[in-house]
């Protein structure tokens, strides 16, 4: 085995502490699965106040670090149910306050986002350099989205530093504020530029990581493909394109001890591939706790997701009076834009029979979702890695995916040759249009209704499929080796 390594995980959001998205289900797992490799690994996140209410056994660490004012402190524990070591970042102007990490409770953005993450990466830097006290000084920092790119970029100014990693997980969220923000945040003036965090005249957090991380991963290796096109680049391609030699694609790991239709305790009737005909239980449970009528035959398609343009809810919308001509049922749990809540609550109303929403958050519905469907909905206009389409394998829930980033990666379409070699796990879909998310959906109730045997293979094919972090957590160790290489290639004179 290589030398272990002393990594700084840095992350807005992790799992079981606070949760937007899948930037919390990698944030919550990832560190252990390198922990697990004999890494010695701490996260560091800002001790939000539901934070603050979930983590357990808090130690102060420290109140002195560099270039910090004194009212911030260090809280030292364990990330809940793992031995990762977390590092909470403690300023109660900033992060003790009601609502989500990055809005308040009506899901607009907090002002102060810019100072927030500011303060946030400049203690990570502290850490980072051993200058907080800890004793200890990491060989790699890890930042994730536009919430940590200033950290890299910070670093880059420090002539003895440690290797920096960035990992994009959405680049449709940059971090973006007007220019003014870099003098009101008193950054360094040598990071301005076209080179360093400008951005279209503003300045850019999500820039600090591409321009100055000695390695960028993002999480599927298709998606890496795709954001050096300006179909899926956000502006950002050009950069992406002359940074490609240091850009790799890892695909997301997911948590089976979470997401395992035999172990878990929010589902009716836990099953696994040897015993599929308990899925009826979950479906017919599934039905009544969504007020739709109780029938084993009636196709149940499932989505769970965030409720924006990015996930297809408008092709979705476009979809569902047809589904419903098809006698088809859909059970639907998500939160997001306002507009999109409307119409399928609407829908929802005037389809009672066929179509039922749970608008909000629920970790335990999401899961029952995932056991009771036949099927489930993810046409993405883009995705970056996607883990739902994951869950969905491992409960023989039938993935109907666009082809795009992770989607492409995770789930093999159902075409002659992975019909005939048994690979075939679901049903994909080319173009972001209300025909081809159709043609997908229609073919899948008719495979469901006429061809059970061949649906019960690609069931089984999928939950047989392992996504565990075994594998990516490996590429994430070789992709800090590579970090290593850069950094000493970029700071020895
Ligand atoms: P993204 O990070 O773009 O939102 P992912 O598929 O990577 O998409 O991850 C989304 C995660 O959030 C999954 O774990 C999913 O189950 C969860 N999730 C999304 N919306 C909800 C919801 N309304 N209730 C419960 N879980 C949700
Ligand atoms: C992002 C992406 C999603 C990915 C997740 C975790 O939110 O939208 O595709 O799975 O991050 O990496």
């Amino acid at each position: 085995m290589s030398k272990a390594l002393k990594i700084l995980f840095v992350a807005s959001e992790a799992l079981p502490l606070v949760k937007t998205g899948g930037l919390g289900d990698v944030a919550g797992s990832l560190p252990a699965a390198l922990k697990a490799l004999r890494h010695d690994v701490r996260i560091i996140m800002p001790a939000y106040r539901e934070a603050m209410r979930k983590a357990e056994k808090l130690a102060f660490a420290s109140f002195k670090m560099e270039g910090i004012p004194e009212t911030v402190r260090l809280l030292e524990g364990r990330l809940p149910g793992t031995r990762v070591k977390l590092l909470l970042v403690d300023s109660p102007s900033h992060f003790d306050r009601p609502g989500g990490p990055y809005a308040d409770p009506l899901g607009h953005d907090w002002a102060d986002n810019p100072d927030r993450f500011a303060l946030f990466a400049r203690v990570a830097v502290a850490v980072a350099t051993n200058h907080a006290e800890l004793d200890w000084q990491p060989d790699i920092v890890h930042g994730n989205d536009w919430q940590s790119g200033l950290v890299p970029a910070l670093l880059s100014l420090y002539p003895k530093r440690p290797a920096t990693v960035f990992t994009i997980h959405n680049l449709a969220y940059q971090g973006h504020f007007a220019p003014e923000t870099f003098e009101h945040l008193h950054l360094p003036h040598e990071l301005w530029g076209i080179h360093g965090l400008e951005f279209h005249g503003g300045l850019s957090f999500i820039k600090g990581g591409l321009s100055f991380a000695d390695m960028i991963s993002t999480v599927s290796p298709t998606y890496a493909k795709e954001i050096q096109t300006p179909a899926y680049g956000c502006g950002l391609e050009g950069l992406l394109n002359h940074r490609k030699d240091r850009l790799k694609g890892i695909l997301n790991g997911v948590d089976y001890n979470h997401w395992n239709p035999a172990k878990d305790s929010y589902i009716c009737a836990n099953y696994d591939h040897r015993s599929l005909v308990k899925k009826a239980l979950n479906k017919a449970a599934l039905q009544k706790e969504f007020g739709l009528p109780v029938s084993a035959q009636a196709p149940l398609l499932g989505l769970v997701g965030r409720l924006v343009e990015q996930k297809g809810i408008d092709l979705i919308l476009g979809i569902l009076p047809r589904l419903v001509e098809l006698g088809a049922q859909v059970a639907l749990i998500g939160s997001g834009e306002k507009h999109f809540e409307e119409a399928l609550t609407e829908l929802a109303a005037i389809y009672p029979n066929h179509i039922a929403t749970f608008i909000g958050y629920d970790e335990p519905k999401a899961h029952r979702i995932e056991a009771g469907a036949d099927m489930f909905l993810m046409p993405s206009r883009f995705e970056p890695c996607g883990l739902n389409q994951i869950y969905s394998l491992r409960y023989g829930t039938i993935p109907i995916v666009r082809h795009t980033g992770g989607l492409a990666d995770t789930v093999v379409d159902l075409n002659k040759e992975t019909q005939s070699n048994g690979k075939a796990t679901g049903i994909h879909f080319q173009h972001s249009t209300l025909e081809g998310l159709l043609w997908a959906t229609e073919r899948a109730i008719h495979l469901y209704r006429n061809e059970p045997e061949l649906w019960r293979t690609m069931m089984v094919t999928g939950m047989q499929q392992d996504f565990s972090w075994k594998k990516s957590a490996r590429e994430y160790v070789q992709l800090y080796q590579q970090a290593l290489i850069q950094r000493d290639a970029s700071t020895t004179p």
